[in-house]
This record gives C-alpha cells, structure tokens and sequence, in this order.
C-alpha cells in the first residue's frame, strides 16, 4: 500500500479503552505480519474527555477525527456524567461526530456465529444462520430536526418539542448505500417507516420508490411499517437481509435484531460519510455495545465486537476484503473451540477474560496465515 493507513483510535469509556487493548493486538498483528501501514493515533471522547478538558469532545479531537481515513470507537458514557447538562453528556460528542463527519449512513449487521446459535433467546432454528444488515439514517430525523426544545406554556406546565423531518436528498443518499450493499448480498432491501402516520414517512416511502424505480430496478423492494417490521423481526427475522430505515426506528430496531444474535457483545458498527471526488469516505467504526460500566475494569468485557468493528473498517475503508475475512474467520474460529468471554459463556464453554480472548484470536490469525 502506498500510504500509511491514518487510523485514529478513541476508546472513550468504559470497557471501551480494555476492548481497544485488544484490537490494537490485531492491528500489530497486521502490521508484523501482513505489513499494513498503520499509522494510529489516539483521541479522548465521552467522559474521558469531559474529566480531562470539560467537554466530551474538544475541536482539536473533532479536526483530527476530520482528518482520519477512519475512526474506531470503543464506547462513551458512565454514571458518573448522567446528570450533566446535556450538552456536556459523553452521548453528545459521538452525535457531534456523525453530524459534523456526516455519517449518513450506519451500517448495523446482525449475524449469528454458528457456535452462538444457541445463545439466542429466540429458538435455534429461527436464528440460525441468520444475516442480515441494518441500513440506519444517522444525521437526520427526529435526532436533529428543528424546532426542539423545552419551553415554558405558563401555568407551570412545560412542552417538549422534537421535529421528524427528512429531504429528499437525506433519504435517497441513505437508500443508495442499501441498494448498493444489497447488490453484493442477495439483492432484496425492505424500506420501513410508518408512512401510515406521519407524512415524513410517506415521503420516505414514496422517495425510496422512486429512486429505485429510476435506478435500481435490479434490487426486490418491499415496504413496511415499522411497527409491523419490529414485530416480523421476532417472527420470522430470516425473511429480511437489508433493511432500511430512518434514525429513530433504526435506533430501535438494530437493538431488537442484535439481541437476536444473543450477544451484544459480538456486533459491530460502521458509520460512512459520501464518497468524495478521490474514492474516500469519512467513516466511523464502533461496537453496538454500549460502555458497560459495572464490568468496566474487571476483564469480563467481550472484546470481539471491536476487533469486528475494526474488520469492517478494513472492508469499507480499504477495501481490504481478504484481511477483513482473516479477522472474521478467526473470531468463528475461536468461538468454535469453545472460548467465550462472560456475555456469551454457555453450559460446555470455557470463560476466558478480555485479554485471553485478544490472544485466542491472534493465536488464530496466525494459523489462517500460516
Ligand atoms: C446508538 C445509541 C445512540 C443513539 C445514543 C448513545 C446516543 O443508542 O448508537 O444506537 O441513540 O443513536
Ligand atoms: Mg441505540
């Protein structure tokens, strides 16, 4: 590769700076044996940041961030900050970032490991195998719509205002990366709203249509409402692979279909910007899960989500598909030997801590390399 690949790593808080732990094993991993030019830096988000500078994220961060050819997130927030003001609340700095890095489109796969059918709370053969993507909008939405806001209405009586409000524009740049994605899967994208009650869902239904009956006629489109898509996941979640959907019900809908894998733990995340005039793409790479705080420090944490996240920055980023497949088939690999860290133990497993499980999987990157 000709240039250095500029990473800028940001643990935040929580398990995230022991989950990060492990997957700079994998990038050393990397560079001394497949050389990949990684150049890393750090950067402070979340809690960490408020306690070192009084803001969960500081502009010198956010300009690096801009700069990055990817970020990896570990994860922000903690009791400790709950009840700041909620412009200074660790969640403040990563909704800073995917706006101000417009991160339209998040990218939320559910996969079942086959090793981890079993830990699903729904019955094996309704989730084995399963694959499918959550395509979330991420910089628009009820998120960021205005007017919002708490006013006073006199009387001691108070509103809060949030606006759900989407251009044409914001939904056709998010269908695009579905339909795109869904091309290299098997071609099917379901588009959820609930064009039923609110006219910024019919406009998502009807924009969604109209782009791919202009462009994408290749790719099977179906509707539903999100009501019914929330409750068809739990039914019969096979009949889905790529999903799109706006913030709010992407918010909630890629928690229901990671449980579905039974393991928060596993899933990761990738945030992408548009694709500039040279072929790159501001993107933002982070577990689903959360900071995790009561584990935090005790080696209990799963750190496979982000060694995943950082798969997927290898796939999206560098379009480094072989060794984004190295690091996925190694984490198969180890959970077929039975290893799992506390989240994903099961009756016949082994419990291993944080750092077991970074040496497992290097144990295993090198004997796919071998
Ligand atoms: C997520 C989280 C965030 C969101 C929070 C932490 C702001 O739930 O990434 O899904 O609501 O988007
Ligand atoms: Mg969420």
């Amino acid at each position: 590769m000709a240039n250095a690949m500029k990473l800028l790593f940001m643990p935040g808080d929580g398990i995230g700076p022991e989950v990060m732990t492990e997957v700079r094993r994998v990038t050393d991993w990397f560079a001394r044996a497949r050389g990949l030019d990684l150049e890393i830096d750090e950067g402070l988000i979340g809690g960490s940041s408020y306690e070192a500078h009084g803001t969960p994220l500081t502009e010198d961060t956010l300009a690096q961030a801009m700069e990055a050819d990817a970020v990896l997130l570990g994860a922000v927030g903690g009791p400790k900050w709950d009840n700041l003001d909620f412009s200074l609340k660790p969640e403040r700095s990563l909704l800073r970032l995917r706006k101000d890095m417009e991160l339209f489109a998040n990218l939320r796969p559910a996969v079942v490991f086959e090793a981890l059918a079993e830990a699903s709370t729904l019955k094996t053969d309704l989730v084995a195998e399963l694959d499918i993507l959550i395509v979330r909008e991420l910089t628009g939405g009820v998120y960021f719509g205005c007017p919002r806001g708490i006013d006073d209405i006199g009387g001691g009586n108070r509103r809060g205002i949030n606006t759900h409000v989407y251009t044409t524009p914001e939904i056709h740049r998010v269908s695009r990366v579905a339909f795109e994605i869904a091309r290299q899967r098997s071609g099917r994208v379901c588009s959820v709203e609930k064009s039923n009650v609110m006219e910024s869902g019919l406009l998502w239904r009807e924009e969604v249509q109209a782009l791919h009956d202009a462009e994408y006629t290749d790719i099977e489109l179906s509707h539903m409402y999100a009501d019914n898509c929330a409750m068809q996941l739990v039914r019969n979640p096979k009949q889905f692979d790529v999903i799109v959907t706006d913030n709010l019900f992407g918010d909630m809908l890629s928690d229901e279909a990671a449980m579905l894998t039974g393991s928060l733990g596993m899933l990761p995340s990738a945030s992408l910007g548009a694709v500039d005039a040279d072929g790159s793409r501001k993107a933002l790479y982070e577990p689903v899960h959360g900071s995790a705080p009561d584990i935090a420090g005790k080696g209990l944490a799963n750190p496979l989500a982000s060694i995943l996240s950082f798969a997927m920055l290898l796939r999206y980023s560098f379009e480094l598909a072989v060794e984004a497949d190295l690091v996925e088939r190694a984490v198969a690999n180890v959970l077929a030997k039975n290893l799992r860290t506390a989240d994903i133990l099961q009756p016949g497993t082994t419990q291993i801590s944080t750092g077991e499980m970074g040496t497992a999987l290097v144990y295993e990157l090198e004997a796919l390399a071998a």
